[in-house]
């Protein structure tokens, strides 16, 4: 493929197509076939649901084990007691890994693979069979609360670094979970909101990540996510379970509720949900009489239980000591600093970097000595060691002095802590001022509420930029935050969150140990007002409504025509490089011949080993239907030698430029002319060649989707095909309402008051705090009963929902029931 020198690396995202089934893998389905045949009715019921939190149902007479799943996305939380799927109590050490949102930033699949791979070793020492991972729910607005956990704006880049991710984990004979399939792109209310997208928007950008990722890593699971999509909830929609996930995709594992998504256990298991989590709930009454009634199908059951059966390869004697991942942890840990570092996305650079070892700097930001690495939540990882940027500096040999100036977990405005940091930064060579969003603004279960950094933050950097123009800012966020100074400092780099080696990072970073080869895989806007989901995010009601369509991220900031601060595929790496002599391999596409090579000249004109990461957009000039001004269809990352000359090659495959043709129900090729877009970023383009493609769909006629943002209700109904459905009402309460609507009530307000208080023992800081009174606030009722492994009963809730509609004699009838 490439005429790479044995020096150089050269990856492409050519095996991210095409996206149709995959030859199916062995997982012992036959064999679990033939086992579930010898098991009673009852005992495939039990199956269904797990054991207990994390656990899969044993049965000993058969010999079946139990598998234990567990979090997550950027390292292992293996919780040393039950419960807990929010990430508050104890979990044994291991190692915490930059999130998704960092390692994306690299563009670099083997070195997701080799995370992946890391995560997997944990897993199996401790004896988790699955781990519940990767999560890659795209981007949709920059203020999702778990945007940190998921990948990138784009599902081309989404679904490809998910593929190496499960790759690597399954590498180790460990599951990996995809999650949370489908559309669950932001936190509020996300137990009860429903989505309402338009069928090209659902498929051209919320579901093709995961297709990708589906057909070309064969994951053992994927989780159904907690929100209603077109009215039905995720874990009971047949549609998405069966026939586009298995039918269309070919995918032959299980599918596992997200923990305490299922709304209709029956519902649930005709569509294709195999297993219920958490566990603890026997549900063999309801399902027996949902057999006799003839709702549930024995087939049904028989062949979820296989599937479930099918994760027997998963089962694994449990070793949950500290112990059991120690001899890992070293390895593990170099492999943490080295995917932060390279990770790192350099957004301004006026020449600065790196530093010479010598340079005095003044270090300046309580992240320094406090590091920002992680989202909260489910994924937070109980990181076996943390490294801090003052230490690693200061052992490097660097000389360093250091002012705090800001309080790291409370950042209100504080004169005295930025006239300290001043004084430092007037008497160094350079200043370093390390900056970010606080820990409780980016976790599960909420959203964030603003792009903007804490005040104090960005008049630190102000007034210590002015004092020493020789400054370096590194922000740390998960995702994108307003930096309205981003002209004033020598350079600005976004360190994401860097994981537990963070601080090792950044001082290899800083001395030019490692270059930041960081390209973003998402938009950094101005403004909200830039987003185009902005209007309708993160939803009203208990609706959430996609009306800017598929014109999200740089797909709306390209068409439309405006500047971000930072565009989608922006980095600027510390080397030097000139591109030429772009060409294509063919001058036509034909469904016959459905790929064609784009090749570059990149030339090293540096000192030094540079990273190029070359992007390739397509812009449709087919008129065939209404397509987004640019759209990535392909990329290669490659590391350069001094004065070498790489012919970087980047094979697209027809299926990157289709679209979903509404009529057909399928993709389609448009036909007529694209222009492939040779770039260095979406807004960053070297060279432009052409491309026919001959045998597409030549029909022009609209297609529904064809207004770009539906602003009005009527352009929404045209683009959806039928009417707007309506939320669903507060009142009268029932299983699927909220905690917080049903504490409208005095009833709702005393279950309310009881929960919280018992939930909120568990939490032992300001973040699991807030977390812990949204995630209540937001509890679908149902869910009390779900996740309480047994200790809250339907008869209970049903009695007091019949209560706090005040409708007495139902609340006795079903008392007596
Ligand atoms: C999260 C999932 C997680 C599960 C188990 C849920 O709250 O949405 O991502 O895997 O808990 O902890």
């Amino acid at each position: 493929m490439s005429t790479a020198t044995p020096k150089s690396r050269i990856e492409n995202s050519r095996r991210g197509e095409p996206e149709s089934a995959s030859p199916s893998r062995v997982t012992g389905s036959s064999a679990a076939a033939d086992l579930v045949r010898t098991l009673t009715l009852d005992e495939q019921l039990l199956l269904l649901s797990g054991q207990n939190f994390w656990q899969t149902q044993k049965i000993d007479r058969a010999g079946i084990e139990p598998v234990w799943l567990s979090d997550g996305t950027n390292g292992l939380r293996v919780a040393a007691g039950d419960g807990d799927n929010l990430g508050i109590g104890e979990s044994i050490p291991s190692t915490c890994f930059p999130p998704a949102s960092t390692l994306a930033a690299s563009w670099n699949p083997p070195l997701l693979r080799e995370v992946g791979a890391a995560v997997g070793e944990e897993a199996k020492a401790l004896g988790v069979g699955v781990v519940l991972g990767p999560g890659l729910n795209l981007k949709r607005h920059p203020l999702g609360g778990r945007n940190f956990e998921y990948y990138s704006e784009d599902p081309l880049l989404s679904g490809i670094l998910a593929a190496a991710t499960v790759d690597g984990i399954q590498s180790t004979g460990t599951g990996a979970c995809l999650k949370h399939f489908a559309m669950n792109n932001h936190e509020r209310r996300r137990n009860t909101t429903n989505v309402i997208a338009d069928e090209r928007t659902t498929r051209e950008l919320y579901l093709r990540g995961f297709q990708i990722a589906v057909t070309q890593s064969a994951p053992r699971m994927v989780m159904s996510a907690y929100n209603k999509i077109d009215g039905v909830y995720c874990s009971d929609d047949r549609r998405l379970l069966t026939d586009i996930l298995r039918t269309e995709w070919g995918f032959d594992g299980a599918v596992v509720s997200d923990w305490g998504a299922e709304a209709d256990r029956v519902r649930g298991i005709a569509a294709g949900l195999d297993l219920e989590m958490p566990g603890g709930l026997d549900r063999r009454r309801e399902l027996r009489a949902a057999l006799a009634s003839g709702a549930l199908l024995p087939a049904d059951v028989a062949q979820s239980a296989a599937r479930v059966l099918g994760l027997q390869d998963l089962a694994r004697p449990s070793n949950l000591t500290a112990e059991a991942v120690k001899p890992l942890l070293e390895g593990h840990d170099s492999l943490a600093r080295r995917a932060a570092a390279e990770s790192t996305v350099v957004l301004t650079n006026d020449g600065i970097l790196p530093l010479e070892p010598t340079t005095s700097i003044a270090l300046i930001g309580a992240f320094a000595k406090h590091p920002r690495f992680q989202g909260g939540g489910s994924a937070l990882v109980n990181a076996a060691t943390v490294t801090n940027a003052f230490d690693a500096l200061t052992e490097a040999g660097a000389d360093i002095s250091y002012a705090p100036g800001y309080d790291p977990a409370d950042p209100t405005d504080d004169p005295a802590l930025i006239a300290d940091a001043v004084d430092i930064a007037a008497k160094a060579e350079v200043a370093v001022v390390m900056v970010g969003l606080p820990d409780i603004a980016e976790t599960e279960g909420y959203d964030r509420a603003t792009l903007a950094l804490p005040p104090q933050h960005d008049a630190l950097v102000t007034a210590v930029t002015r004092a020493n123009p020789r400054t370096i800012v590194l922000v740390s966020s998960g995702a994108p935050v307003l930096m309205p100074w981003r002209s004033d400092p020598a350079a600005v780099l976004h360190t994401y969150l860097g994981g537990q080696a963070s601080g090792a990072a950044i001082a290899d970073v800083l001395l030019g140990i490692v270059e930041p080869a960081g390209r973003l895989p998402e938009t950094f806007p101005a403004s909200r007002d830039d987003v185009a989901s902005d209007p309708w995010f993160p939803g009203a009601d208990d609706q959430t409504q996609h009306r800017e369509g598929i014109f999200v991220g740089y797909r709306h900031v390209t068409t439309a025509g405006i500047t971000p601060q930072f565009p989608f595929g922006h980095g600027l790496g510390c080397g030097r490089t000139t591109w030429s002599n772009a060409s294509v391999s063919a001058p036509q596409l034909t469904v016959a011949h459905a790929e064609v090579t784009v090749t570059v000249e990149v030339v090293n004109t540096g000192d030094r080993p540079t990273t190029e990461v070359v992007q390739i957009y397509a812009h449709d000039r087919s008129g065939a239907v209404l397509r987004p001004r640019r759209e990535l269809v392909g990329f290669t990352r490659v590391l350069i030698q001094p004065g070498q000359r790489e012919q970087v090659q980047t094979a697209i495959a027809a299926q990157a430029l289709r679209f979903w043709d509404v009529r057909a129900h399928d993709w389609a090729l448009p036909q007529g002319q694209v222009d492939l877009e040779v770039a260095r970023s979406s807004e960053h383009i070297e060279a432009v060649l052409t491309l026919e493609i001959v045998d597409g769909v030549t029909d022009s006629a609209e297609q529904p989707s064809m207004a770009p943002i539906a602003r009005t209700d009527s352009q929404f109904v045209t683009r959806l095909g039928h009417p707007m459905p309506r939320p669903d009402p507060v009142r009268p309460f029932t299983r699927n309402s909220t905690l917080g609507d049903f504490a409208q009530v005095p009833i709702g307000r005393l279950l309310q008051k009881t929960i919280l208080s018992a939930a909120q023992k568990t939490a032992d800081n300001p973040v699991a705090l807030a977390m812990v009174r949204e995630v209540t606030a937001e509890l679908a009722l149902r869910q009390i009963v779900l996740t309480s492994g047994g200790r809250m009963n339907w008869k209970i809730l049903d009695v007091l929902i019949a209560l706090g509609n005040r409708r007495p004699i139902q609340a006795l009838a079903r008392a007596l029931r």
